[in-house]
């Protein structure tokens, strides 16, 4: 992965200000502190963990095997799907015979419930067919609890070893384990002071991914060799840089943040970021406005806001080096019309890429650039890493907790008086 900026002010000041509390991830790193508030930097390296998710795969995994359903929401479900839509997600309809397939329950839609129940009757006919994860930190989400209600209540009728099939993974101390042990579901614990939107190097991510086939060791040795990055005093600290390019301009007034990824199969990636962000450091009465761009969709929707509109933006560009290949036709429909015959498609989104990032430059809008080496489990690993440190920097200088969310708590905590009175 590489990182192209160009450094917008002096910022000595700044990386003093980070300098101690790098150190101080540094230790967690080192000493394995999963009391540390950052106790989720401990989670690449940690054998223990995938140790527990590899033994519950023995146990779960079948040769059948075709649907890995996950219900959980925001910080329990977005990272997972961010990972397989990475991989799978634009054209997973468009390849039925690959499997297993994940579904991902997350609101509770009447419709999609409905719909995915019905699905399960017609084609599912047998239970080694399916895996489901129960997940959430706190256990006591009503969106999962509803959700996995519904599912399972459906599925007890048709099949009998039904609890084989589940897995719940919840904090230790949550009703929901016990209830889990008591009910006789296997249970995966998170550890206690990793928080939702930094849990998908825990069981939360790796276990439903790696049923799904997805290479988590991969996606583990990505997250650890960024993380030494980001822990060391060296240029290519990118989680130091992109928090200080974010703070001074933020300083300035600019306080959107646009994620513009260049590859559909992103979009998810980039609503996993968006999560971090607006729950991480949107406190205080401060806080980053997140967005979520798809190159090159919303140059046709979006970039004459971007580029004529108000000048309140800071954007991160991501790419892939490596492209797929597909050869525009040498002999044209359309001969008067066209300019790219014979083209590699690649070499067309590579030069928007380079046309987009000149227009920011010429423009004088802030921007950086963030090259993947490819899109795989460990270039995505190494950047969801990146995202989370950078996101702890960033809050430490905005001075915010960046691992609380009162405000969703208190939706939450109305939600259950409303249903309860009723
Ligand atoms: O990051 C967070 O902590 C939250 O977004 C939670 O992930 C989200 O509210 C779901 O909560 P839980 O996992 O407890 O069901």
């Amino acid at each position: 992965m590489k990182f192209i900026y160009t450094q917008p002010h002096d910022w000595t000041e700044q990386e003093k200000t980070l300098a101690p509390y790098i150190d101080h991830c540094k230790q967690v790193v080192a000493t394995s502190d999963y009391n540390a508030l950052e106790a989720s930097l401990c989670l690449s390296s940690d054998k223990e963990i995938l140790a527990q998710v590899d033994e519950m795969i023995k146990k779960k995994k079948t040769n059948e095997l075709k649907y890995i359903i996950v219900i959980g929401i925001g910080g329990s479900n977005l990272g997972t799907k961010a990972l397989y839509d990475s991989l799978y997600g634009s054209v997973d309809v468009l390849t039925p015979d690959r499997y297993p397939k994940m579904f991902f329950l997350d609101t509770i839609d009447p419709k999609a419930n409905t719909t995915f129940l019905n699905y399960f009757d017609k084609y599912i006919t047998n239970e080694n067919e399916f895996s489901i994860s129960i997940i959430s930190k706190s256990g006591g989400t009503t969106e999962p609890l509803v959700n996995a209600e519904i599912l399972l209540g459906h599925l007890k009728k048709q099949f009998p070893n039904w609890k084989d099939r589940c897995v719940i993974i919840t904090d230790n101390n949550s009703k929901m384990w016990d209830e889990g042990k008591r009910i006789g579901i296997d249970v995966l614990g998170i550890p206690k002071k990793v928080g939702g939107r930094y849990s998908i190097l825990s069981a939360v991510g790796l276990f439903p991914l790696a049923m799904a086939g997805i290479d988590i060791r991969s996606l583990l040795k990505g997250a650890e060799s960024m993380r030494s990055l980001c822990i060391s005093d060296t240029s290519e600290n990118h989680a130091r840089s992109s928090s200080i390019f974010q703070y001074l301009y933020l300083q300035e007034g600019k306080a959107i943040h646009n994620s513009f990824y260049f590859h559909p199969e992103l979009e998810s990636l980039g609503k996993w970021y968006r999560q971090l962000v607006g729950e991480s450091i949107g406190k205080d009465n401060i806080g980053v406005t997140p967005m979520v761009s798809i190159g090159s969709v919303d140059h046709h929707s979006m970039v004459q806001l971007y580029w004529g509109g108000p000048s309140d933006k800071t954007t991160e560009l991501v790419y892939s080096k490596k492209q797929s290949s597909c050869l525009v036709p040498s002999d044209p429909l359309f001969p008067t019309l066209s300019t790219t015959e014979g083209k590699d498609t690649a070499e067309i989104v590579s030069a928007i890429q380079k046309g987009t990032a000149l227009t920011y430059e010429n423009q004088k809008q802030p921007y950086f650039e963030v090259v993947l080496d490819d899109i795989n489990e460990y270039e995505i690993g190494a950047y969801m890493q990146y995202k989370m440190m950078e996101i702890l920097y960033l809050a430490h200088l905005m001075k915010v907790n960046a691992f609380d969310q009162p405000q969703v708590e208190l939706y939450k905590i109305e939600t259950r008086k409303i249903l309860v009175k009723k």
